[in-house]
C-alpha cells in the first residue's frame, strides 16, 4: 500500500509497509508483552520529522485518531524552529534526514529540552543505529515498516517515564528547598546559642573587672593583644578563637581569692604568694567544666609560665607551654607595662617592646616575639585605646576574634 493510499483503522494500521511476521522487539514491542498496560498520555502533543510529506501525514493521522495532538515537518531545522515556539511531549523523527539528521536533532533537543520524550525511526537493516540513539539519550526506536500500536504504545511509555522523571526531579527540588531551609533553621538556632556563650562570657569578664577593679579592662586588652600575634602567626580560626577565650578568662581564678591577698597593698609574704599562685588551677578547674569554654582551660592554667621555665605553676619549658600561653605570656607584658597601676602610671609602649626583645628567648617564645615585632607599632596603642570603646564582649568573638579592622576603632 502506498503512503498516501486510504488507512485502515487506527490499531491494524501498517506505515510504509506490510505487516511484519517476524518482528523486531524493540524496547516498546517488550514493554507490550511483558508489561500491564500503560496509561494513555491524556492528548499529549507530538512532533512528528520525516523528509517523506506522505509518511509524515499517515503517522500523524494514526495517532490522532489515538487522541495525539500531531504536527509534522520534513527536517530537523524546522523541527528547531517549531519547537521555539510551541511546546511538544515528544518527537517521533526518522534517523535518516537530509541536512540535519536524525542523530544532531536529538543532541539539540536534548541539549535544549530534555524532558521532552524522544523516539527514532530507523529502517530494518539499520537497528545499529537506532541503539546507538537510545546511548545517546532517546527514549526508544521503532523498527520501520512501522506498526500503529507498536507507535502508540512506545510513545505512552515514553511519555509516562519523562513524566516520571519530571516527578523525580520535582521531588528533588522539593528536597533541596527543605534542607535549605532547615539548614537555615539550624544556623539561626546555632546563632542563639552562641550568642548566650558569648553572653556567659560577658558575665564572666565583668565578674573579673568586679574582682579587681585595679586592672579593669586589662583582660580585653591581653586578648585583643593575643589575637592579633596569633594571626600575625598565622594560627586557625579555631586557635583565635580559644586563644581568645583563654586570654579574656585568664584570670578567673582570681575569683576565689581571699581580699586579703588580692587586695594586699603591700608585697606578699611566701606563703601568700603560693596561694596565690594557685588562682591559675583554680581557673582551669571552672573552665574546664564548661563545655564550651573547655579548650581555653589550658591557656588559663599555664598562663604564668615562662619559657625558661621560671613560670609557674609547673615550670614548664618552651615548646611544653601550650601556643596560646606563650602567645599570652608577651600580651600580658605589654598591657601590663603601658597601663595605669595603683603603684605606678602607664609606660610608653617603647619600653614595654624594648623589654619584650630583651627578653625574648629567656622568658618570651622567640616565634611568638618575631611575629608580635613583624606588625607595625601603632598597632598596639590602637588597640589599648579602645578601652573605653569597648563596654561589652564585641564582635570580635562573635566574628572569630580575627574580623574587626583595628581602623574600625
Ligand atoms: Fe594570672
Amino acid at each position: 500500500m502506498a503512503p498516501n493510499e486510504v488507512c485502515p483503522p487506527a490499531g491494524k494500521l501498517e506505515i510504509r509497509g506490510m505487516l511484519t511476521t517476524d518482528k523486531v522487539l524493540t524496547p516498546a514491542a517488550e514493554a507490550l508483552t511483558a508489561q500491564a498496560p500503560i496509561k494513555p498520555s491524556p492528548t499529549a502533543r507530538v512532533l512528528i520529522v520525516d523528509d517523506e510529506p506522505a509518511a509524515c501525514k499517515l503517522l500523524a493521522l494514526v495517532l490522532s485518531e489515538a487522541d495525539f495532538d500531531c504536527k509534522t515537518v520534513l527536517s530537523g531545522a524546522e523541527a528547531l524552529r517549531l519547537l521555539e515556539k510551541d511546546n511538544r511531549d515528544a518527537i517521533v523523527c526518522d534517523l535518516n534526514l537530509p541536512g540535519m539528521n536524525g542523530m544532531e536533532l536529538l543532541a539539540e533537543v536534548r541539549r535544549r529540552s530534555p524532558q521532552v520524550a524522544f523516539l527514532v525511526a530507523t529502517g530494518l537493516d539499520d537497528v545499529r543505529a537506532g541503539i546507538l540513539a537510545m546511548k545517546s539519550g532517546a527514549d526508544d526506536y521503532l523498527v520501520k515498516p512501522l506498526q500503529s500500536e507498536m507507535v502508540i504504545a512506545s510513545l505512552n511509555r515514553a511519555l509516562q517515564k519523562k513524566r516520571l522523571e519530571q516527578e523525580v526531579e520535582g521531588y528533588r527540588l522539593h528536597l533541596e528547598e527543605m534542607v535549605a531551609e532547615r539548614t537555615q533553621q539550624i544556623a539561626a538556632a546555632l546563632k542563639l546559642v552562641e550568642r548566650s556563650y558569648e553572653d556567659t562570657l560577658e558575665a564572666l569578664g565583668a565578674a573579673i573587672d568586679l574582682r579587681d577593679a585595679a586592672t579593669e579592662g586589662h583582660s580585653r586588652r591581653v586578648c585583643r593583644f593575643a589575637l592579633e600575634i596569633a594571626k600575625a602567626m598565622g594560627l586557625s580560626e579555631t586557635q583565635h578563637k580559644t586563644i581568645a577565650m583563654g586570654a579574656y578568662l585568664h584570670d578567673i581564678g582570681k575569683l576565689a581569692l581571699p581580699d586579703g591577698i588580692l587586695l594586699k597593698p603591700g608585697p606578699l609574704t611566701l606563703e601568700e604568694r603560693l596561694f596565690m599562685q594557685q588562682h591559675v588551677q583554680t581557673g582551669y578547674d571552672l573552665v574546664k567544666q564548661i563545655p564550651f569554654l573547655a579548650d581555653a582551660s589550658e591557656l588559663v592554667r599555664t598562663h604564668h609560665e615562662r619559657y625558661d621555665g621560671s613560670g609557674y605553676l609547673r615550670g614548664l619549658k618552651a615548646e611544653q607551654i601550650p601556643i596560646g600561653a606563650r602567645i599570652f605570656g608577651v600580651a600580658d607584658t605589654l598591657d601590663a607595662i603601658t597601663s595605669d597601676r595603683p603603684y605606678r602610671s602607664a609606660l610608653p609602649f617603647e619600653v614595654a617592646f624594648r623589654i619584650i626583645h630583651t627578653e625574648s628567648g629567656r622568658l618570651y617564645d622567640p616565634q611568638v616575639t618575631a611575629a608580635f615585632f613583624s606588625l607595625p607599632k601603632e598597632t598596639w596603642p590602637a588597640i589599648a585605646g579602645m578601652r573605653h570603646q569597648a563596654a561589652s564582649l564585641p564582635s570580635w568573638l562573635r566574628s572569630g576574634g580575627v574580623a574587626v579592622p583595628l581602623a574600625s576603632f
